[in-house]
This record gives C-alpha cells, sequence and structure tokens, in this order.
C-alpha cells in the first residue's frame, strides 16, 4: 500500500520524506488554507520535495471552471494530479482530463455507487473520506471494502485512496482490505511506530548494554 501524507504543511512533508516512507502528498482547499500561503507556492514546493504524485485541488464548482483549473495545474508540473469533486460536473472534467492524459484524484466520495460513476469517467484515483462517514455514525471503512469489491469485479484501473484517516486503525483496515494509497496526517505517521512494548524493550536493552564488558 502507498503512503501519501495529507497536509500543505511544507515542514511536516520534509519531515516525512526524511524518513524514507512517503510516496505523494495530497492537499485540499482547507489545508492550504491554513498555511496563510497561495496554494499555487504551496504546491511548487511540495513539487521540489517529493517526486510523486501530488494532488492539487481545483476551486470552481463549475464545469469551465473546474476544466481552466485542471489544465492550469496539470502545467504547473508533470506529478501533480488534478483534485475534483464528486459531481457531475467533476466527473464531465474528470473524462475530459482522462482523455488528455492528465492524471485526476476524484475526492468526496461517500458512496460505492459514486466510486463506480468516477471508474467510468477514467479517474486516476478515487478519494473516500472515511473518517467522515465515522463522525455521521457510518462505517467509513465499509465504504473501502464496497470500492475494492465493485473495482476488482470490473478489472478498473482507478486506486482507491482512502483519504479522512484519523487513527492508525483506519491505516491498519486500509492495508488489510488491499486499498491502493492510504492518505495520511503527519500526526498518524508518528503515531504508527508507536508501541509501549517497544519502549520498554529498548529501555531495557539500553540498561542492560551498560552491563557489557568493553
Ligand atoms: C484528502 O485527500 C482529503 O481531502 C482529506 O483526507 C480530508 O480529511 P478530513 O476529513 O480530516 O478533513
Amino acid at each position: 500500500m502507498k503512503f501519501f501524507i495529507d497536509t500543505a504543511d511544507v515542514n511536516e512533508i520534509r519531515e516525512a520524506t526524511a524518513l524514507g516512507l512517503i510516496d505523494g502528498v495530497t492537499t485540499n482547499p482547507s489545508l492550504v488554507a491554513k498555511t496563510g500561503r497561495k496554494y499555487l507556492d504551496v504546491v511548487r514546493e511540495i513539487c521540489e520535495l517529493v517526486d510523486g504524485p501530488i494532488s492539487a485541488e481545483v476551486l470552481a464548482t463549475d464545469y469551465d471552471g473546474m476544466l481552466r483549473e485542471a489544465l492550469a495545474w496539470h502545467e504547473v508540473h508533470a506529478n501533480v494530479v488534478v483534485k475534483l469533486p464528486l459531481t457531475l460536473d467533476g466527473l464531465k472534467v474528470t473524462r475530459q482530463c482522462a482523455n488528455k492524459g492528465i492524471a485526476t484524484n476524484v475526492t468526496l466520495c461517500f458512496s460505492a455507487n459514486q466510486a463506480l460513476l468516477a471508474a467510468k469517467a477514467g479517474a486516476t484515483y478515487i478519494s473516500p473520506f472515511v473518517g467522515r462517514l465515522d463522525d455521521v455514525s457510518e462505517e467509513g471503512m465499509d465504504l473501502i471494502a464496497k470500492i475494492v469489491a465493485v473495482y476488482r469485479n470490473y478489472d478498473f484501473d482507478t486506486q482507491v485512496l482512502v483519504a479522512s484517516v484519523r487513527h492508525p486503525v483506519h491505516v491498519l483496515q486500509s492495508a488489510l482490505l488491499g486499498a491502493d494509497v492510504c492518505t495520511i496526517p503527519f500526526k498518524v505517521i508518528e503515531q504508527l511506530v508507536k508501541h509501549p512494548l517497544t519502549d520498554a524493550g529498548l529501555a531495557k536493552f539500553v540498561e542492560d548494554s551498560k552491563k557489557i564488558p568493553r
């Protein structure tokens, strides 16, 4: 399973890439707004830090505006993946991009039927939001299981990119279900490594190492 980092904070991206675990980056307007920087400046800097797919979202919601922005994002860097909302106009732009060989990430997916439409529109990635489903008392991971099954049934090329990840269990469940990608906030990446028995075991080894004659 590929690991993308879900952030627009270049310091987090720098730290995470130094770990050697990051295959790509996802951003969205809310994450970029938190940085106080221009979206284009943020994406250009990320492209210098990460050699992998970098999702940059369109801000328009109408067909013409989204298509214009999609083409502009594509010009920024070969690694930019255009993020488009799961609406009828978003799907139309997805199809246009697919026809032009432009990679897309269809976002805000909350049902398997929406994911089916995105695959039929030629999306490169589908982003189901598991955390936001959990927030409204639905099982976010059930949606991942359904999409993985549907895509396997028909051999779709669209990759399942688990988004809105809130904790390490989401990451493990994504891997168990065979999702292609999990986009993970920096805080959760840090949590993945933690285990109290690792800490206790290391402390004991350090203590005992002092007793070894040198
Ligand atoms: C990434 O592509 C999504 O935009 C992001 O994971 C959404 O996460 P949130 O539901 O925590 O805002």
